[in-house]
């Protein structure tokens, strides 16, 4: 692709901030380029399905505003290659990536619209003050706040090291390892109980910094065969003191919030606690709770 070509699609981009469908006199008015000459950079970019077109206009497809982090990425010379699919996740695709110093690295795009909007009432609080939810903000929007929540985190608790973000993708330190609900732990030559312990800690650990995971499971923590863990996926993760004041906006009782609280780090620890009973830790729900809010 051309820098015109990647000039049109980034038109196509800050224009669908005021259209669903960019019409054609606001890409010529944007570009200062010619209508044929537009048309045929369009046509350029319907062939690789980065566009999407109606009888209304232009719009960018998922996969072009995948092509434009990437070539944001590219450009800052940070990403030398891109190989294989990692994982395809609920809300978007995670590749193994090599970076300019030959590091391998994973890169996870954040595709809201794709699947419908699971999650979406709680991001919707954010988006108040915007009538039109696109996708594509959605998707930035989450991808941004992943690599908040990584940046707060890491290296004190066990996640992966965030390194680059760009729209709604985020580059970060490729773990070693299986999810949990991969493997066997039986098979590995691990004391589970101290696995269990270690897990809680770094919970522990996530609540002192402020955070709760929002998503844990056993789908979301990796494991190598050394039983190393990680935990991962933190675009759900509910940041404590914020929460307290956009519920104080709300004018809701400060008791209120601490219910919440306490509903969201339940049941991630009740998750935990379901998925090791099956390697015979049987621990008490609310002792573990307590263990992780008191000091
Ligand atoms: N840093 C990483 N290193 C290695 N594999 C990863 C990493 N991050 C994610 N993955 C893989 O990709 C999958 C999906 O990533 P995840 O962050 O959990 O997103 P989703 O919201 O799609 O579940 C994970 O289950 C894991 O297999
Ligand atoms: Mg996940």
């Amino acid at each position: 692709m051309k820098e015109e070509d990647w000039r049109v699609l980034k038109i196509i981009e800050i224009s669908m901030r005021y259209y669903e469908w960019v019409p054609m006199p606001e890409i010529i008015k944007k570009t200062k380029l010619d209508k044929k000459e537009i048309l045929y950079r369009l046509k350029i970019l319907d062939k690789f399905k980065l566009i999407n077109r109606s009888s209304y206009g232009y719009r960018l497809s998922h996969r072009g505003y995948d092509a434009l982090a990437l070539n944001a990425f590219v450009k800052k010379g940070i990403i030398t290659a891109i190989g294989g699919k990692l994982g395809v996740g609920k809300e978007g695709d995670v590749y193994n990536i090599l970076l300019s110093n030959n590091r391998e690295a994973v890169l996870k795009f954040h595709n809201l619209g794709r699947t419908c909007f699971t999650r979406g009432k709680r991001y919707r609080s954010y988006l108040a003050d915007k009538r039109h939810i696109s996708w594509l903000y959605a998707s930035r929007l989450t991808a941004e706040k992943e690599f908040e929540v990584l940046t707060d985190l890491f290296p004190i608790v066990k996640v992966p090291e965030p390194i680059e973000q760009n729209r709604h993708a985020i580059i970060m330190g490729k773990l070693k390892g299986d999810e949990l609900k991969r493997v066997d732990l039986k098979q590995l030559d691990i004391d589970i109980n101290k696995l269990f312990w270690g897990i809680i800690n770094e919970v522990k650990k996530m609540y002192e910094l402020g955070y709760i995971h929002g998503d844990l499971s056993e789908f979301n923590i990796l494991i190598d065969e050394d039983g190393n863990f990680t935990i991962i996926d933190f675009p759900q993760a509910i940041k404590i003191k914020e929460d307290k004041d956009e519920k104080l906006k709300l004018n809701k009782l400060p008791g209120e919030f601490k219910v919440d609280i306490e509903f969201y780090l339940k049941r991630d620890l009740e998750n935990l606690l379901r998925y090791f009973k099956k390697y015979g830790i049987n621990e008490n729900l609310d002792a573990i709770y307590k263990y992780i809010v008191e000091k």
